[in-house]
């Protein structure tokens, strides 16, 4: 029997409900394939904050390093966010991808054809897309620096941070995505600010010099702005999009909603060595966390890429991705996701229904 051990990082918010439902998902699909999981449940974010006094603990990360995935909910909430930098829940986050060096962020946007009614956008836009964001994750201005605050003579005060992006960090992002692209339909848009900044103009410049490594990718170039208008135009025309680390963050949100919610985005954030960590891209939604209102799909779809991506499991991460989509098709729907004539479920019964289990008595468990 194959194992593997799995940090567990629920985190704060709806991170413990969407991560909860995950797990089971995980040890349900294992018991399936074969497959024993070894999860081992570590703080992250407010609840190692409340807990340590910091947001990542030394042992978290010494013990996500030794694992062979990391599957996180998410962090943040109303009750940390005057913390000073240092004693942030998102500090924590940054630190913990930092430390495991997952400089590639995979953020795939696909709309299930029984969601297209749940889009804000016109069906007929909607309809087909398959596209992934290649964020660059431990670089740009998330760790640039000089960073910080400062005070002039005359007590005026400035914030400052720092866009900042080495050649060897683009080499190393735009050859990934390029990898990616060539195995989907062959076609990357890089996006970038190359009009204004000089950090997306060196980026322009490598992405041009690397892509000469395959002349059988469809490259082409966009500045950020009209990348965002062109996502929710037609976007159709994308197939695999590389972008530096906040315009990743910003257009991944922008994409989510093409597929009709935040709460159906999974993310894989991947190292050249050592463990991946796996996490929706939504955050914590403290407006509606404890209510069982989460949709856990993003999770239960980043646990997939966890299997695929992570594990080389590829069989177990159809089963999950399979067991979505018939969930989506017998009608079950949390309220971000709802449309007439569906059903409007919790998290925890998507999570059943996932497994197949609701009703019976192994669904009690
Ligand atoms: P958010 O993604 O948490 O929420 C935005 C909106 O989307 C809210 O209305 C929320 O209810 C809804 N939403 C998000 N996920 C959902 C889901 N699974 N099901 C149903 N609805 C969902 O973003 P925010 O409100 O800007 O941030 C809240 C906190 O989360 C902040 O502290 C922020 O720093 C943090 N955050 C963390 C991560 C992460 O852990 N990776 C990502 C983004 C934001
Ligand atoms: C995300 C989040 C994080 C980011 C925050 C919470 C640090 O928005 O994972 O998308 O900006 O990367
Ligand atoms: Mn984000």
């Amino acid at each position: 029997k194959r194992s593997y051990s799995i940090t567990l990082l629920p985190g704060d918010g709806i991170g413990p409900e969407v991560t909860t439902v995950a797990k089971n998902v995980l040890d349900f699909t294992g018991s399936l394939e074969g497959i024993k999981f070894n999860f081992r449940e570590m703080l992250l974010g407010g609840a190692a904050l409340d807990e340590t006094g910091v947001p990542l603990p030394d042992e978290t990360l010494s013990v996500a390093k030794q694992s062979d995935a990391i599957l996180l909910g998410a962090i943040g909430g109303y009750k940390w966010d005057k913390n000073e930098k240092r004693l942030k829940p998102e500090t924590g986050l940054l630190q913990l991808r930092e430390g495991l060096k997952v400089y590639a962020n995979l953020r795939p946007a696909i709309v299930f054809p029984q969601l297209m009614d749940a889009s804000t956008l016109k069906r007929e836009i909607v309809d087909g897309v398959d596209l992934v964001v290649v964020r660059e994750l431990t670089g740009g201005i998330y760790f640039g620096k000089p960073r910080g605050f400062s005070t002039d003579e005359n007590g005026e005060e400035s914030g400052f941070n720092t866009e900042i992006y080495t050649t060897h960090q683009i080499d190393c992002i735009t050859r990934f995505a390029f990898e990616i692209a060539q195995k989907r339909r062959g076609k990357l848009c890089s996006v970038d600010k190359a009009n204004v900044l000089e950090a997306s103009m060196l980026w322009r410049r490598r992405v041009l010099a690397i892509a000469e490594e395959y002349p059988d990718v469809e490259l082409s170039h966009m500045y950020v702005d009209n990348a965002s208008m062109q996502l929710v135009r037609y976007p159709k025309q994308f197939d695999t999009i590389v972008t530096n680390n906040i315009f990743g963050d910003i257009l991944s949100d922008e994409a989510a909603m093409i597929t009709g919610s935040i709460g159906m985005l999974p993310s894989a954030s991947l190292a050249d060595l050592g463990p991946g960590i796996f996490e929706p891209i939504h955050g914590s939604a403290p407006d509606i966390a404890g209510q069982d209102k989460a949709n856990p799909f993003a999770t239960v779809l980043s646990a997939a890429m966890l299997l695929k991506y992570g594990l080389g499991e590829e069989k177990a991460a159809e089963r999950i991705d399979y067991a979505v989509l018939d969930t989506l098709n017998r009608g079950f729907r949390t309220a971000d996701i709802y449309s007439a004539g569906t059903k409007l479920v919790g998290c925890k019964q998507i999570g059943e229904e996932i497994m197949g289990l609701f009703g019976s008595a192994v669904g009690a468990v």
